[in-house]
C-alpha cells in the first residue's frame, strides 16, 4: 500500500517488489492510495504550508476506496509512506484511519517503507502507534532518504516541491530526493522479504533488515525533530482555530508559520547542529543508546 505524489515512492516500491514478483510462490498485490481531491504537485507556497496542520494533527483526507480484497489474510503487509511536517502525510493518516486498514492490518505483520528527505523518526512513532492500535504486528522498517547535507537538501526539496525541478541547482545544491543508486539497491530489501516469506520466518525480518542497514539514525536530526514536533503541534492548533484545510480565513496564520519555519531553519537549526557536535563527545554513550533505540523501534 503506498501513496506517491512525485513518483519517488512509487519507484522505491517498484524496486523493493522486484524480487518478490520474480517468483511463482508469492503473489504481490499493489494498492495505490488516491486522495480525493488530489494534492497539488508542484505546490504553490500557500498550498504547501496549508498541509501542515492536518499532517501534524492527523486529520485525514478522503481516499478513493481500495481495490484489493480487504477480507483476505495477507502474509505480509507493506506500507510505503512519506513524512509531511515530521508527521505521517495526510493520505497516510487517511489510510490508517480507514475501515480498510482496520481489516487489512489486524493480526498481520506490517513492514513500513519510508521515502523522505531526512526527518522521519517522529512520524514513524505515529505510524507504529497506528499499527499497534489496529492490532497489527510491526515487523520492520526501511528508510530511504536524501543523503545531501540538511541545509542544502532543504533548499533543493522546496525547489522540487514548488517548481517540480529535481536536478542540481546553481552548482551548489545537489539533486533533490533519494538517489537513483539507493532506489535501485532497495531491491535487496525485497530479497530479504522474499527469503523470510519462503522460509516462513517473518519474525526475523526486523533484525535482518537492521543488519542490512535498512535504517540509519542521525541523532543530530532526531534532536531537531523532537523539538520541532512540539512547536508544530502548537502552530497546528493555532492555525486550525481559524479554519479547515484550504480555507482562506487561516491563510494569514499559514503565512506567519511559513516565515517562522524559514527563520527557524536558517537561524536556529545551524546553532542547534553546532551545539549537538559540541556536546557529542561528552554524550557518546547516550547517543549510542538513542541510536539503538530508534533503530530497534
Ligand atoms: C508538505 C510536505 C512536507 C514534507 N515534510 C517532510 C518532513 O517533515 N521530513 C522529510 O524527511 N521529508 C518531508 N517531505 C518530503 C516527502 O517526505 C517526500 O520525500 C517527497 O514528498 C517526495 O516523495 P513522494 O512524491 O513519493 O511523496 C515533505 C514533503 C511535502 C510535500
Amino acid at each position: 500500500v503506498y501513496f506517491s505524489q512525485t513518483g519517488q515512492l512509487a519507484r522505491i516500491v517498484d524496486s523493493i517488489k522486484g524480487p518478490l514478483e520474480n517468483t511463482a510462490e508469492i503473489e504481490v498485490i499493489v494498492e495505490q492510495l488516491v486522495p480525493e481531491p488530489s494534492f497539488p504537485f508542484p505546490w504553490t507556497a500557500d498550498e504547501f504550508f496549508q498541509a501542515m496542520p492536518e499532517s501534524v494533527l492527523g486529520i485525514p483526507c478522503d481516499l478513493r476506496p481500495l481495490t484489493c480484497d480487504t477480507g483476505l489474510q495477507y502474509d505480509l503487509i507493506v506500507i510505503a509512506w512519506q513524512p509531511w511536517y515530521l508527521s505521517p502525510s495526510i493520505p497516510t493518516h487517511a489510510f490508517f484511519r480507514s475501515e480498510a486498514a482496520k481489516k487489512l492490518i489486524k493480526g498481520r505483520p506490517v513492514i513500513s517503507v519510508i521515502g523522505c528527505r531526512n526527518m522521519w523518526v517522529m512520524a514513524y512513532a505515529q505510524v507504529k502507534e497506528y499499527i499497534l492500535k489496529l492490532e497489527g504486528v510491526p515487523a520492520g522498517n526501511i528508510v530511504l532518504f536524501d543523503r545531501a547535507p540538511n541545509l542544502l537538501s532543504i533548499v533543493s526539496v522546496i525547489r522540487w516541491m514548488m517548481k517540480g525541478k529535481q536536478d542540481r541547482y546553481l552548482g551548489i545544491f545537489p539533486p533533490s530526493g533519494v538517489s537513483n543508486e539507493d532506489i535501485s539497491q532497495a531491491s535487496s530489501f525485497g530479497e530479504i522479504m522474499h527469503s523470510a516469506l519462503l522460509q516462513n520466518e517473518i519474525s526475523s525480518l526486523r533484525s535482518r533488515l537492521i543488519h542490512a542497514d535498512a535504517i540509519e539514525i542521525k541523532p543530530g536530526l532526531v534532536m531537531i525533530e523532537k523539538r520541532g514536533i512540539i512547536l508544530f503541534g502548537i502552530w497546528a492548533r493555532f492555525i486550525r482555530r481559524k479554519g479547515i484545510y484550504g480555507s482562506k480565513e487561516r491563510l494569514g496564520r499559514i503565512r506567519l508559520f511559513k516565515y517562522y519555519l524559514i527563520a527557524v531553519i536558517y537561524l536556529v537549526s545551524p546553532f542547534a547542529t553546532a551545539l549537538y557536535w559540541f556536546v557529542r563527545p561528552f554524550r557518546m554513550k547516550s547517543i549510542k543508546k538513542q541510536k539503538a533505540f530508534y533503530q530497534q523501534s
